[in-house]
């Protein structure tokens, strides 16, 4: 991790009172192993890109937004890991907070984690009305995860919401930060969200392990569809490739929409496995 990146110091400005002395040592471990040493941080980079490519944007307003969403986020992979959702032994290369802390800390941790994302941006009222609808009920992650409990389900409205809500929620707080209306960025943050959840189920059966820090082959394991397994390989990867091309078309008119789209191309691209690309891909 490199302490002296903004995002970086914003989440450990974020974190420092949850953790300091005050807090049960355990908790504040646990909730420094959910969010640090972080994965990709493809959200909270999202918001920072759109607020830039936004321009003229209140760049610690957008820095607010990205950690509340990152921390959201590890929230949302600490739950998912425990036994009674994915029961997944390792995340980011390390053991799961659950494996590492036990199951109690796990869900405190994850707990904390989406209390104080909103601390986060407690200054800011519409990113916490737009941070609600992504992680709450009916759209956000929460009723995402909700309908692995139903007999029947949905795949798209599933992903959409355990995936793609945050990632609107992402391109929206990019905008609010510059001051810029939300709504016309919803539609380009839900497809950058999909097409994520789409290449992830395409590494869940094609990638390897080592490789991505957590265990393959988890969808249907526990009993879930996926994009893959619904599809198969080569329906995923159009699938995938159509729901890209939709992305750069729906990014909004703003003074960096070119270099956005180019952005989001190239990380998008990264995600899919590598025995999986195409020549002309
Ligand atoms: C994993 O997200 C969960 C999904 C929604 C697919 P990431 O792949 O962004 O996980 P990290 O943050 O990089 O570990
Ligand atoms: C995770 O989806 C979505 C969340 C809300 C955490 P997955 O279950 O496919 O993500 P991984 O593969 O565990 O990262
Ligand atoms: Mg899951
Ligand atoms: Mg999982």
């Amino acid at each position: 991790m490199d302490a002296e990146n903004p995002l970086e110091k914003a989440l450990a400005r974020a974190l420092a009172l949850p953790c300091s002395s005050d807090c049960p040592p355990r908790l504040a471990e646990a909730l420094q192993y959910s969010v640090c040493p972080g994965g990709a941080r493809v959200r909270p980079k999202l918001v920072l890109a759109v607020a830039q490519a936004c321009g003229g944007a209140d760049m610690n307003a957008a820095l607010s937004g990205a950690s509340a969403i990152e921390m959201l986020h590890c929230a949302s992979l600490v739950h998912d890991d425990l036994p009674c959702f994915d029961a997944a032994a390792y995340r980011r290369g390390k053991p799961s907070v659950h494996v590492a802390f036990g199951e109690r800390l796990a869900v405190l941790a994850g707990d904390t984690l989406i209390v104080e994302a909103f601390n986060v941006v407690a200054a800011h009222p519409d990113m916490i009305r737009i941070i609600a609808q992504a992680v709450g009920a009916p759209h956000g992650i929460c009723a995402g995860q909700a309908w692995e409990c139903e007999d029947r389900m949905d795949l798209v409205r599933y992903q959409r919401a355990k995936t793609g809500a945050l990632f609107a929620a992402c391109t929206m707080l990019g905008a609010v930060a510059a001051g810029r209306d939300a709504a016309p960025w919803r539609q380009c943050g839900m497809l950058i969200g999909e097409a994520f959840q789409v290449a992830d189920d395409l590494r869940d059966v094609a990638g390897v392990s080592g490789e991505i820090g957590k265990p393959t082959g988890q969808d249907a394991a526990n009993g879930l569809p996926n994009m893959v397994s619904t599809l198969g390989f080569d329906g995923a990867m159009h699938h995938l490739e159509n729901l890209l091309a939709r992305v750069t078309q729906s990014t909004p008119d703003c003074p960096g929409r070119e270099a956005l789209n180019a952005q989001i191309v190239a990380v998008s691209r990264a995600l899919v496995p590598k025995q999986l690309h195409r020549g002309a891909a």
